[in-house]
């Protein structure tokens, strides 16, 4: 049985339904508030993406992807008929290229793009004619046009200076024209509206995509008439453009900043420790209780409060217990998809080389629970986001006379893909807030790689865009 101090904890790992609808009630007003003012939080970004593909666009084009993981570079073909062809390349951005000056950081993606071009790429730039480059920038933005936008403020561990307040299509663009590299940046999509797009393309129209991975984030398609911050000259404009383009635009909700105010989110002792010591204090609060970055931490708060409570390990430490970020969510995922309390043991001492001696059964037990409760929460949480969308949209229902065609959510990211269960545990939380009628309407699916796919597009959308101009 476990200790009577984990039952403290319940409140803040499992959610009440009369909570979790607090929580999709905030997220919905936090919507309504982004639409309507610049400047909030969940920024509510308008992308100017204003369709979604169909699958049967073609072309060859390059992405760049910058906030997940890896910084990825890749040469996608699109084929038409739903299919695409990519090639790609992963390339590390260290600690000291995130927190140094950004033209450090831009000079180094433009030098990768460089490499990709020379190693692996199928070079069809040539003199006449740039390669058209989409590029997928994972990081809160105000976006003005396909082209363009401010960055608002750093996530997930970036704090490169000089970029804050700056146009990032025009700092890539001044690092690729000081190396003389052949290439015009002329998409920028964040990795959410890349998922949503690219997910279209793949398998028919979706309403959402979303990323839970290294931050969490989700984007959806809003009539532009709601987008009301665009003022009304703008909206009428797009509005002009035809039957269905311009009537729709994407927007990137930001949500992993939803109730930075602290309303309603289930901040334990554990996240506020967490947050404390984040280099982005009181900021992406939802983010901090989700994504990939933090479910490692937070557990690791945990043991070491089980540990200092003697109740974990015979009150026993080690140095990876004791390091900030000491291990991420992949031992959570691992703990969680352990088939035996033997396995799970192994797994614990081998990633946090804890004496054998210590691990009782009892304390496997523990750091078995630990894990559940983080990735529970997160998984339930996320099912908020995706629900508040749904109302939001009034997708909860069908329109009298219309064909029921459902929901589709398109995601991506570490956690979606590795945690163990995530699909299923997400269900959960939507069969208790939307029923189970509502739960099944929900389509849920990995388009993975999504953004490099969903930068192509973009980038063939503006190509087309500045040929018509021509
Ligand atoms: C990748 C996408 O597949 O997933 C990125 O190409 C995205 O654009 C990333 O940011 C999110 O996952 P993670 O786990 O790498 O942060
Ligand atoms: C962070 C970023 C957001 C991105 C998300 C997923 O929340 O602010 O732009 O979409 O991470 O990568």
């Amino acid at each position: 049985p476990l200790p009577d101090i984990t039952k403290t904890f319940n409140p803040y790992f499992h959610l009440t339904h009369e909570h979790l609808g607090r929580i999709v009630s905030q997220f919905r007003t936090e919507f309504e508030d982004g639409l309507t003012h610049y400047g909030k939080d969940t920024a509510m970004v308008p992308s100017f993406v204003t369709g979604v593909p169909d699958g049967s666009e073609k072309g060859t084009f390059l992405a760049l992807d910058l906030g997940g993981t890896n910084l990825r570079v890749c040469e996608v073909t699109l084929q038409g008929g739903h299919k695409f062809d990519i090639k790609q390349q992963k390339y590390k951005v260290s600690d000291e290229l995130k927190k140094g000056a950004a033209r450090v950081l831009f000079d180094y993606i433009a030098e990768s793009v460089d490499a990709f071009l020379t190693d692996i790429g199928s070079g069809i730039a040539n003199e006449h004619e740039p390669m058209h480059l989409g590029f997928t920038f994972s990081f809160p933005v105000e976006q003005t046009a396909i082209d363009a936008g401010k960055v608002l403020t750093w996530t997930k561990g970036f704090a490169a200076t000089g970029a804050i307040g700056n146009d990032v299509v025009k700092l890539l663009q001044d690092s690729l024209d000081r190396k003389h590299i052949h290439v015009k940046c002329s998409a920028l999509v964040n990795d959410t509206v890349g998922t949503l797009l690219s997910r279209s393309y793949q398998s028919g129209p979706a309403l959402i995509g979303a990323i839970f991975g290294t931050g969490t984030n989700g984007a959806y398609i809003d009539r532009t008439r709601t987008i009301q911050k665009l003022g009304e000259e703008k909206i009428a404009g797009a509005e002009a453009l035809g039957d269905h383009a311009g009537k729709f635009m994407v927007v990137n909700t930001e949500w992993g900043a939803m109730d930075n105010g602290r309303k309603v989110l289930p901040i334990s002792i554990f996240d506020n420790k967490l947050d404390r010591e984040s280099i982005n204090p009181r900021k992406q609060a939802f983010e901090k209780l989700v994504s990939g970055m933090y479910l490692g931490e937070i557990s690791r708060n945990i043991l070491l409060h089980l540990i200092d409570s003697s109740l974990l390990f015979n009150g026993h430490s080690t140095t990876v217990l004791n390091t900030h970020y000491g291990y991420d969510a992949a031992f959570v995922s691992g703990i969680e998809g352990a088939e035996s309390t033997d396995a799970a043991r192994k797994i614990i001492i081998q990633e946090l080389g804890i004496a054998k001696e210590h691990v009782s059964d009892g304390c496997v037990e523990l750091v078995q629970w630990a894990c559940r409760v983080v990735a529970d929460r997160a998984c339930a949480l996320a099912a908020c986001a995706i629900v508040a969308v749904i109302l939001h949209t009034g997708n909860d229902k069908v329109p009298e006379g219309e064909k029921d065609t459902g929901v589709d959510v398109g995601l991506d990211g570490s956690v979606c893909e590795f945690l163990p269960h995530f699909d299923d545990r997400v269900r959960k939380t939507l069969k208790v807030l939307l029923g189970e009628e509502g739960e099944k309407r929900v389509r849920m699916g990995l388009a993975k790689d999504g953004s490099g796919v969903g930068a192509a597009l973009c980038a063939l959308q503006a190509k087309k865009a500045i040929e018509a101009s021509r």
